[in-house]
């Protein structure tokens, strides 16, 4: 794989003409400069004619007198320690006593540029970037007339660009300032402008169309500014190497890329200009072409793979819409490719597969559809999520069953012979023969396919079919399951028996390798049981099989459903996929937590396994984060918090349950959570009269969780021990009662207080904390955004 290292070589190589010129012009310039000065050096010794003429001076001392100079840089500007031009004084080049050169790049000035500058009618070079001057460019600047470069960028400078600048000027770099206003439309009367660099300011016109008539210009850097309006044609710019418009307001369709020599005519002009680019080529030079993050609308025009010699282009984070071109695949040295973030729709070119440098690539976000062509290089999911349609990119996006063949292809013959019109009708023949070929090849690829699924199906079913009956994954009882498996396969052979829909991250499994997992039964939740299933592949995930009659119909719950999937956060469990079978059975898949639930993690744990003061506040601000995430950004209330929905991970990170799942369910069902969670003991006393969960009856029960860490006991389960044994107590009451009778350490569960100084500050700042969370009244319990916050003050050495 080509790394960004071998890009930025291209690119070198790419840029290798316009350094070289640069350098070829500098050095030439600093030779003369440096043999005018050597003479005048020589001259000043031998006599008095080399002083600088007095105008230059006096410009060059009200110049020192408007910079604030905190390094002492200028201090060598001194008429006491000889000529301007005798070579004492730092930074300036004079020719022939005029200054030409002022170069004082990085040297900490602050300060003001002063207007006498101007006066410096022989200047050719002004350097003064990476300093930190500020106030406006003198618009005496404009008077330069000779001045072929202009390097003010890295300042503070504020206030507009001068209207007009030196016709001779070369290159223009005033970015990173806050300069505002218009780029002047005057500025292309500076017509052998190579460069121009403006971006990193603040700049709000729109992009002069002017600039069309820079013949020469070889760089046009406007990004991360204001600009509005539409990019100009600038398909005359035969130099153009760098257009970055980024990061602005612009708007309206993607930039003209017709010949303006090309005519009038607008009925054919896919074939007139591809008539027209055999005899010249449009943007012969362009490399980079940066449109990222404006507004600009429209479809792609299919010349865009008349550019050629483009290696970058990133059209990310804008309104285009409609198809990719496959004409896109004719840039064939392209390297990276950015549509990310628009309204792309249609299935991505299989042209695209001919691209072999490709080695940046991302399309994520848009409206994309079909298979993803196999490209020269894998790219990570991240570049091809967020489009609904999209599949075949990773294991987690499997193509469903054939990839769809009949639309995909009749679009690409549509496009197919749009092509072969223009070049001849052999293609055409050619096309309808492969057609044909194609067409049987998928068949008998089908047939045999469908052949080996059903020999896998029967063999996979046999083989994990009694495991699954045990554990009635499938919902049906252990006598019927031979028949209802043949069924079943019948159903998942033919036509989609259910519907099986991945979210973010799933591993993306068939619904046949999920319904033949083997799978075992982990746990009873208030919303049905919990299954682990082992994947034919090995990999595990969690199986909720959602109880019957708690759901809501079919199509609100898949609108709920998939709010909840795309929800993620690193404590949050993510809901990876959702399967709605042919007999209304409903299956949540999750990710499979190693270490289970925190009610088994505390409560049923072996005496080998330790669970340390550590482990459990990390648990604790874990869950707290998860819940703070809910609360704050989803506004999402829990409403079943319980240590059983608190699932540890394998490095022990807490991971919420259940969240969201009362979004799926009938109003009686979730009625009848609350009861549930009630008898648990982690329901807060306010929901027997409301029966309306809150962020505060999530306090609560936060709360409850938090004693169960601190005490090793389950609520609703009575303490087994201490001066109360015997009776059943509610958790808080009975923590209470204890800490009334100044008994405080006998709270604690015992493991905890191994090795530790009765009255340790953390435990007993963590037990008030949760007694704040348990308190009667709603309004007095903390947030949880606060109780977060206390928690990492507690243990500020867990804080991530
Ligand atoms: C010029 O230099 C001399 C001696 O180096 C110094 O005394 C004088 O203050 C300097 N003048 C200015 C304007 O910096
Ligand atoms: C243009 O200016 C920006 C900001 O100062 C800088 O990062 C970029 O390298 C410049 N580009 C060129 C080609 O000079
Ligand atoms: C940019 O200019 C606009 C007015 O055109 C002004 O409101 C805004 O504050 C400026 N932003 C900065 C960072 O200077
Ligand atoms: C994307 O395009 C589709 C159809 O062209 C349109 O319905 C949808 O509103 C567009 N979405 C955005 C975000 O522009
Ligand atoms: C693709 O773009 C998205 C959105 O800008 C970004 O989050 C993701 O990391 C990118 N992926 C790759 C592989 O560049």
């Amino acid at each position: 794989m080509i790394m960004p290292a071998d890009l930025e070589d291209m690119i070198r190589r790419r840029y290798r003409s316009l350094f070289l010129l640069f350098f070829m012009l500098c050095s030439l310039s600093s030779q003369v400069i440096s043999a005018v000065s050597a003479r005048a050096t020589l001259r000043a010794s031998s006599s008095t004619n080399s002083s600088v003429v007095d105008s230059d001076l006096a410009a060059l001392v009200a110049m020192k007198a408007a910079l604030i100079d905190y390094k002492g840089i200028l201090q060598s500007w001194n008429t006491s320690r000889g000529s301007a031009c005798g070579g004492g004084w730092v930074g300036v080049k004079c020719e022939a006593g005029r200054i030409i050169a002022i170069h004082l790049p990085s040297k900490g000035l602050g300060g003001q540029l002063a207007a006498e500058i101007g006066q410096l009618s022989y200047l050719r070079q002004l350097s003064v970037h990476t300093n930190a001057i500020t106030g406006a460019i003198p618009v005496s600047i404009s008077s330069l007339r000779n001045l072929r470069g202009l390097y003010l960028f890295h300042n503070l400078l504020t206030g507009s660009i001068p209207a007009s600048l030196s016709p001779v000027l070369q290159a223009l770099d005033l970015s990173n300032n806050h300069l505002s206003g218009a780029i002047p439309t005057s500025l292309s009367t500076s017509a052998l402008l190579r460069r121009i660099n403006l971006s990193y300011n603040n700049l709000s016109s729109t992009i002069p169309s002017t600039f069309s008539s820079l013949a020469r210009l070889q760089a046009l850097l406007l990004s991360h500014n204001q600009l509005v309006g539409a990019v100009p044609d600038f398909s005359q710019l035969a130099n153009l190497q760098t257009l970055d418009l980024s990061q602005n307001l612009l708007k309206g369709s993607f930039p003209a890329l017709q010949q303006s020599s090309a005519g009038a005519s607008q009925t054919g002009a896919i074939v007139h200009s591809s008539a027209t680019s055999s005899s010249k080529e449009l943007f012969p030079s362009l490399f980079t072409l940066n449109l990222s993050h404006n507004a600009l609308t429209g479809k792609l025009p299919s010349q865009i793979g008349e550019l050629s010699s483009l290696l970058q282009l990133d059209l990310s984070n804008n309104k285009f819409s409609g198809a990719i071109p496959p004409q896109l695949a004719n840039i064939t040295e392209l390297s990276s490719l950015d549509i990310s973030h628009n309204n792309f729709t249609g299935s991505l070119p299989s042209s695209l597969s001919s691209l072999g440098n490709l080695t940046h690539f991302n399309c994520s976000f848009n409206s994309l559809t079909g298979k993803v062509p196999k490209l020269r290089h894998t790219f990570l999911a991240s570049a091809f999520v967020g489009n609904k349609g999209l599949c075949g990119f990773s294991p987690a996006s499997l193509c469903a069953l054939p990839p769809a063949p009949s639309p995909e292809t009749g679009a690409a013959n549509s496009s197919g012979e749009a092509a072969a019109a223009s070049t001849g009708e052999k293609k055409k023949k050619l096309s309808a023969l492969s057609i044909v070929f194609v067409v049987i090849g998928i068949v008998i690829v089908l047939f045999l396919l469908m052949c080996l699924c059903s020999l896998l199906f029967i063999c996979c079913c046999r083989r994990s079919g009694e495991s699954m009956a045990k554990a009635g994954f499938t919902g049906e009882k252990p006598g019927q399951a031979g028949g209802g498996k043949g069924e079943g396969a019948k159903r998942e052979g033919d036509a989609p028996g259910g519907k099986l829909v991945h979210f973010e991250g799933s591993l993306g499994f068939l619904a046949d390798d999920l319904l033949c997992a083997t799978a075992e039964v982990v746990g009873k939740s208030t919303y049905g049981t919990v299954y682990k299933a082992t994947l034919e592949d090995g990999n595990q995930v969690a199986v909720k099989r959602l109880r019957e009659g708690i759901v809501k119909s079919q199509r609100d719950f898949e609108v709920e459903v998939t709010a909840v999937g795309a929800i993620r956060h690193p404590n949050l469990l993510a809901l990876r996929s959702y399967y709605w079978g042919p007999k209304d059975e409903k299956l949540l898949i999750f990710d499979f937590m190693q270490g289970g639930s925190l009610a088994a993690f505390v409560h049923a744990r072996g005496p080998e396994t330790p669970l340390t003061w550590q482990m459990r506040m990390n648990i604790a601000i874990g869950a707290a984060k998860g819940l703070v995430y809910l609360h704050e950004e989803q506004k999402m209330i829990h409403g079943n918090l319980t240590s059983s929905n608190i699932l540890i991970d394998a490095h022990q990170n807490a991971k919420l349950s259940d969240f969201g799942l009362s979004r799926l369910m009938t109003q009686a069902a979730n009625s009848n959570v609350i009861a549930t969670a009630g008898a648990l003991g982690y329901r807060a006393p306010e929901l027997t009269k409301l029966r309306k969960a809150t962020t505060k009856s999530d306090v609560y029960s936060f709360g409850i969780v938090l004693l169960e860490l601190l005490t090793g006991k389950a609520p609703g389960e009575g303490p087994s021990s201490g001066p109360t044994e015997g009776t059943t107590m509610d958790l808080p009451d009975w923590v209470a009662s204890i800490v009334k009778q100044e008994w405080t350490q006998e709270v604690f569960d015992i493991e905890l207080m191994k090795g530790r100084a009765p009255g340790d500050e953390e435990l007993i700042n963590t037990l008030q904390l949760a007694m704040n969370c348990v308190t009667l009244a709603p309004l007095e319990r903390p947030e949880m955004s606060e109780v977060l916050q206390q928690l990492e003050q507690i243990k500020p050495d867990l804080k991530q």
